[in-house]
C-alpha cells in the first residue's frame, strides 16, 4: 500500500508533545482551534536551541524579528534584515522535525505591498525551508495576507503592539485602551482572518478585549501580554529562560535562571583555566 502524502496524514492528536513523524501543519492548528485545545509557541533563533523546544514537544517556533534584540544585539526589531531571517530560520528548521517553524518578514519587507511581500516570504520558504510567515499588522496587512494565501503561504498575523511600529508608537505600550481603539482592534483581527491568516497574535492588548477577540475569530489567536483566554501563549525564549538581560515587561514569566547559571559555569570553568585544576587526567590525550 502507498503511504498517505503529508497532506493526507491524520492530523496530530495533540498539538503540545503529541509524538508524530511529521511536521506540525496549520491543519493541525485549526483542528486544536475547534476541539478548544491551548498551545504553546516559543521563539528560536539558532538550530541547537530549536532542537531543544523540539524535543520537549513545542509544537510551533517563531523565527521572530525579536532576534533583533534577543540574538544580534541591536536595539531594536527594526534593523534586522531578511538576509538575517532567512539565515536563522533555516537553523530553526534544521534543527527540528516536528514544529511548525514559522519565519518573521521583517521590518520593510513587506509595508510596500503585496507583491514586495510575496517576493520576501518566497525566500523564507523556498531558501529557508518554513511552513508558514509571520507579519505585523491589521486592515494595513491584510492585502499582503490574501496574495501570501492566495499564493500558497500559510500567515500568521500580528495585532496590538506591532514592536516593528517602536518608533511611531513612542516606546511599547499596551494597546486597545478604550472603545475607539478596542473597536479598532477588532477589526484589525477580523481583517487579517478575512484576508486567510491561520492564526493572530494578540500582543500586549487588556485580557478581557483578547477574550472578545479570541471568541469572535474561527482562527486561533496567540497571546503575549493579552491575557488567559487566548488559544495560545507565546515568549520570547530568551525571556522566558531568563537569559535576557535588563528589565522585562510585565508579561513575562521565567522558567530558569540562565544567564545566571550560563554565567556561573563560565566562571567555575575560567578559576579552574587559572588555578590549572583544567584540564584534568581524563580531559588528556597521551
Ligand atoms: O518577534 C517576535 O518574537 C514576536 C513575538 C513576540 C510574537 O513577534
Amino acid at each position: 500500500m502507498t503511504q498517505p502524502s503529508p497532506a493526507q496524514k491524520p492530523v496530530a492528536k495533540s498539538l503540545y508533545g503529541g509524538s508524530g513523524s511529521r511536521r506540525i501543519t496549520v491543519r493541525d492548528i485549526a483542528a486544536a482551534k475547534e476541539r478548544g485545545e491551548k498551545w504553546p509557541m516559543l521563539t528560536a533563533y539558532d538550530a541547537m536551541t530549536a532542537s531543544v523546544f523540539d524535543e520537549a514537544g513545542i509544537p510551533v517556533l517563531l523565527v521572530g524579528d525579536s532576534m533583533g534584540n534577543c540574538h544580534l544585539g541591536y536595539e531594536s526589531t527594526v534593523p534586522v534584515t531578511l538576509d538575517e531571517t532567512v539565515m536563522l530560520s533555516a537553523a530553526v528548521v534544521r534543527g527540528t522535525t516536528r514544529a511548525l517553524v514559522v519565519g518573521d518578514l521583517p521590518f520593510g519587507t513587506y509595508q510596500e505591498g503585496p507583491v514586495q511581500a510575496l517576493r520576501s516570504a518566497t525566500r523564507l520558504v523556498k531558501e529557508a525551508g518554513v511552513g508558514a510567515v509571520k507579519l505585523e499588522g491589521g486592515e494595513r496587512s491584510a492585502d499582503q495576507v490574501e496574495l501570501l494565501v492566495s499564493s500558497g503561504i500559510p500567515v500568521m498575523a500580528h495585532v496590538g503592539l506591532t514592536p516593528q511600529s517602536v518608533n511611531a508608537f513612542g516606546g511599547y505600550p499596551v494597546q486597545g485602551r478604550g472603545e475607539e481603539a478596542a473597536q479598532q482592534l477588532l477589526r484589525d483581527a477580523k481583517a487579517v482572518q478575512d484576508a486567510g491568516a491561520f492564526a493572530v497574535v494578540l500582543e500586549a492588548v487588556p485580557a478581557e478585549l483578547a477574550a472578545e477577540v479570541t471568541r469572535s475569530l474561527a482562527v486561533p489567536t496567540v497571546g503575549i501580554g493579552a491575557g488567559s483566554d487566548c488559544d495560545a501563549q507565546v515568549l520570547v525564549w530568551t525571556d522566558m529562560a531568563g537569559m535576557t538581560a535588563g528589565r522585562l515587561p510585565k508579561f513575562v514569566k521565567q522558567y530558569l535562571q540562565m544567564r545566571e547559571l550560563l554565567g556561573g559555569a563560565a566562571k567555575a570553568f575560567a578559576d579552574e583555566v587559572v588555578t590549572g585544576a583544567f584540564p584534568a587526567e581524563p580531559h588528556t590525550f597521551h
